[in-house]
């Protein structure tokens, strides 16, 4: 059947060669359009709090979002299944009704899970930044959804797979498969607030988030909408998860007595990374659609570099060249030199290898000016733990924000840099008061997938 398909289809092709082929010249070019895009709004919901303002003042503040995991927070009937988990700490978002906490009551419904609220959350705070609240349909049509994920909700599928243990799957809710979908969280967003552009989620692991801001400004660049809500959401702290990253053996084990320090970027005494989860969405927009209404614009995002390593499922390739491709790939299309960049925020989630092979490959890239002293470097994922595909989204943030307020976060619990760093270039705490005209901003994904943001200060206008 197979064979006499092709068949069919190879004579068709043969006889219709001359017909499918037809010359484009006479036609004009394909239009490319080159718009620039800056970023008009910022929404966080992290480790550290619940929206942007407070999340920045506990990151510069030395502050941490990691604890101890406890039964509860995984939802564990049986307590005595957390020690089947060698690490046992994690990145949670503050929940509750305090000033900067989660609100859960406002956020989570039966259609909505974790991850689908925190980035709801985080868009709206975004959005809200940006004043950005078209009701005309042209305007509508013409803005955009790009939020991306790891994992989606594993926690849902792992409750499912109760019902099928005790034969009860009539139970199952009529919510379960747009519950789980890691694209439902762009899908909510675009329904909430009516925004008819393209609608897209990007999964690359932990580069998702990144993946996701460039993909949005490619969008905007190119002209598919004016306007791209862009980030990336997370919520995968549940046994399945946690038990899982512990068998890739890609977590902490070492601090579940002394949680805070478990988190350790660059440190010599870090054993892995800590679970994280939120939400970090943006607002892209074309640059003379920002100028005509007025819109505050926090920053340029001006290169995009992603790269393949094809090396090896989980671990980045021993030379970095994967990471050493994304970066300069990011520079090149800014038309950036390295020393015109003032800030990196690494990759870096406290892993023995990661971080060594991402030092690496910054070093090949920058040469001297990594240690000049005049670049600062650092991992934000100390304070936050890694927030997988929420993570690239953050750590824009956090670089837009040391942009627009001059300083570099700190690398929290970096006490003992590895030699390898050398020292130079990982500041133990924020500096101020710096000038910084570039950053740029790592994000690397199991798989072997590699993505670098490159952001200026807004253009002069
Ligand atoms: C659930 O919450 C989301 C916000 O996270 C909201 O957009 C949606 O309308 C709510 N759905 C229901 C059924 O209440």
């Amino acid at each position: 059947m197979v064979r006499y398909r092709r068949f069919i289809v190879d004579g068709l092709l043969k006889r219709g060669a001359r017909r499918l082929s037809y010359d484009w010249s006479s036609l004009p070019p394909p239009e490319i359009p080159q718009r620039r895009v800056v970023v008009t709004g910022l929404g966080l919901v992290t480790p550290l709090g619940a929206g942007v303002q407070v999340s920045w003042d506990r990151l510069i503040a030395l502050k941490t979002g990691v604890q101890a995991l406890s039964a509860e927070s995984l939802r564990l009937k049986d307590p005595g299944l957390l020690q089947q988990l060698p690490s046992r700490v994690a990145a949670l978002v503050p929940r509750g009704s305090a000033a900067g906490d989660f609100d859960v009551e406002k956020w989570l419904n039966s259609t909505s899970p974790a991850f689908i609220a925190y980035a709801q959350c985080a868009a709206e705070e975004a959005l809200t930044d940006a004043n950005w609240h078209p009701q005309d349909a042209a305007d509508l049509e013409r803005t955009g959804v790009a939020i991306g994920g790891g994992i989606g909700s594993i926690n849902d599928i792992l409750e499912a797979a109760h019902l099928i243990n005790k034969k009860e799957l009539r139970r199952l809710t009529p919510f379960f498969v747009p519950r789980i979908l890691i694209n439902m969280a762009a899908g909510h967003v675009s329904i909430r607030h009516g925004f008819k552009g393209p609608n897209h989620a990007v999964v690359t692991a932990c580069a998702s988030g990144a993946h996701s801001l460039g993909d949005a400004a490619r969008m905007v660049k190119f002209g598919d909408a004016d306007v791209m809500v862009a980030g990336g959401t997370e919520s995968s702290i549940d046994p399945l998860s946690m038990a899982g990253f512990c068998r890739a053996r890609a977590l902490s084990t070492k601090f579940n007595d002394n949680p805070t320090h478990s988190s350790r970027p660059f440190d010599q005494a870090r054993d892995g990374f800590v679970m994280g989860e939120g939400a970090g969405v943006v607002v892209l927009e074309e640059y003379q659609h920002a100028l005509n209404r007025g819109a505050k614009i926090y920053a340029e995002i001006r290169g995009y570099g992603m790269s393949g390593d094809a090396h090896h499922i989980t671990q980045p390739s021993q030379e970095g060249r994967g990471a050493y491709l994304a970066m300069s790939r990011a520079l090149q299309q800014a038309g950036l030199q390295p020393t015109d960049v003032d800030y990196i925020n690494a990759h870096a989630t406290s892993t023995p290898l990661g971080d060594v092979v991402e030092a690496r490959a910054i070093r090949d890239v920058f040469k001297d000016h990594a240690h000049s002293g005049r670049l600062a470097l650092s991992s934000t994922k100390g304070a936050t733990g890694h927030l997988l595909g929420a993570a690239g989204a953050v750590e824009a943030i956090f670089c837009v924000l040391a942009l627009h307020h001059g300083i570099s976060p700190p690398t929290l619990n970096l006490e003992q840099p590895d030699p390898i760093f050398d020292g130079h270039f990982c500041p133990l705490k924020a500096s101020k008061s710096m000038n910084i005209r570039a950053v740029l901003t790592n994000s690397f994904g199991f798989g072997g997938t590699n993505a670098a943001l490159v952001f200026t200060a807004p253009p002069v206008s």
